[in-house]
């Protein structure tokens, strides 16, 4: 990754003067209170090489990027079909937390990357594995065994989940939920509050890169259709009603979170984990986006990219 220091540190500094358009999360009181100038990189290559520039060691939430994971170990334990039986395929075109959207294109949550449809995952993952599974399977590919659940956020965010508890009730209604919707509520919100860096982010990213195989030890640790069902859905679905603009202007497949993060996957070349706290109106990462974009600009990263 000769050149890369170079480009990393100069997307942060492109990326900073933008910071001021965005804002924290405030819906979720504890995170009102993080660093809104916060800002960092990691790109890490199939072989594990790692370049990272900025704040690129401050932990964050995983929140909405747990939705990646959760659908990954729902379609490995549970399988596709079944998954699909529950939630879409489809972009909703509607902020992550839409109720009117719920049944949209179907009976079901438009896809498993808006707050609906992981709540569906969630509650079919509470069938299948324990919180604790979740966490150590998180653990392992982002290959950090300190990562942990951040139980400050979790209890915040849980005490103001009005909008999460109506869309469980209603997905029960549909006869969505397969589990306790209690326990589905505290499993997904737990998942979101799990605590991360970007370097974390940019080792399970380099995963998903490499089609679920680890380069470094020659192991699968994830099957090939899962890594294509939930890039597919990144690129399609991962950032919202911003998914699209972001198609465009950057061209990776990503899923962003309101802790700040966004994950991004350069298949067959390098996975990303850029953070910044400062968030536009639909809840992405602000400066996030200003960094992967001039990296993707200058790296020819966009995947309709012909060159110029
Ligand atoms: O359920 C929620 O509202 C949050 N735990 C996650 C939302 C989120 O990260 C949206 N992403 N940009």
């Amino acid at each position: 990754m000769d050149g890369y220091q170079d480009l990393l540190d100069r997307s942060i500094e492109q990326a900073r003067p933008v910071l001021a358009r965005g804002k924290v999360a405030d819906y979720i009181p504890e995170l009102s209170k993080v660093d809104p100038d916060l800002l960092g990189v990691t790109v890490v290559d199939l072989n594990g090489e790692t370049i990272s520039s900025g704040d690129t060691n401050v932990y964050f939430t995983l929140q909405s990027i747990e939705k990646v994971f959760a659908l990954i170990f729902a379609l490995e334990l549970a399988g596709a079909d079944r998954v699909f039986e529950l939630v879409g395929m489809e972009p909703s075109g509607a902020p992550f937390s839409e109720l009117s959207t719920l049944g949209e294109f179907s009976a079901k949550p438009s896809n498993p990357l808006i707050n609906a449809g992981a709540i569906v995952v969630s509650s079919l993952l509470t069938t299948l594995i324990s919180f604790d599974e979740f966490l150590a399977q998180v653990r392992v590919l982002c290959k950090n065994p300190a990562i942990n659940c951040n139980e400050a956020v979790f209890a915040s965010e849980y005490a103001h989940s009005e909008r999460n508890h109506s869309l469980a009730w209603e997905l029960k209604r549909l006869k969505l939920l397969v589990g306790d919707l209690d326990e589905t509520l505290r499993f997904y919100t737990r998942s979101c509050a799990i605590s991360v860096c970007a370097e974390d982010l940019a080792r399970f990213a380099s995963l998903l890169a490499g089609g679920g195989l680890d380069f470094s030890s020659g192991q699968r640790v994830i099957s090939g259709n899962a890594v294509r069902i939930a890039e597919a859905l990144m690129f399609t679905c991962g950032l919202y009603d911003g998914s699209g603009s972001f198609a465009v202007r950057v061209g990776i497949p990503a899923k962003s979170g309101v802790g700040g993060g966004i994950m991004a996957v350069v298949n067959h070349r390098v996975g990303i984990g850029a953070f910044g706290s400062s968030l536009d109106r639909n809840g992405n990462s602000i400066g996030a986006t200003a960094i992967l974009e001039y990296l993707s600009n200058k790296l020819g990263w966009h995947i309709f990219s012909h060159g110029n």
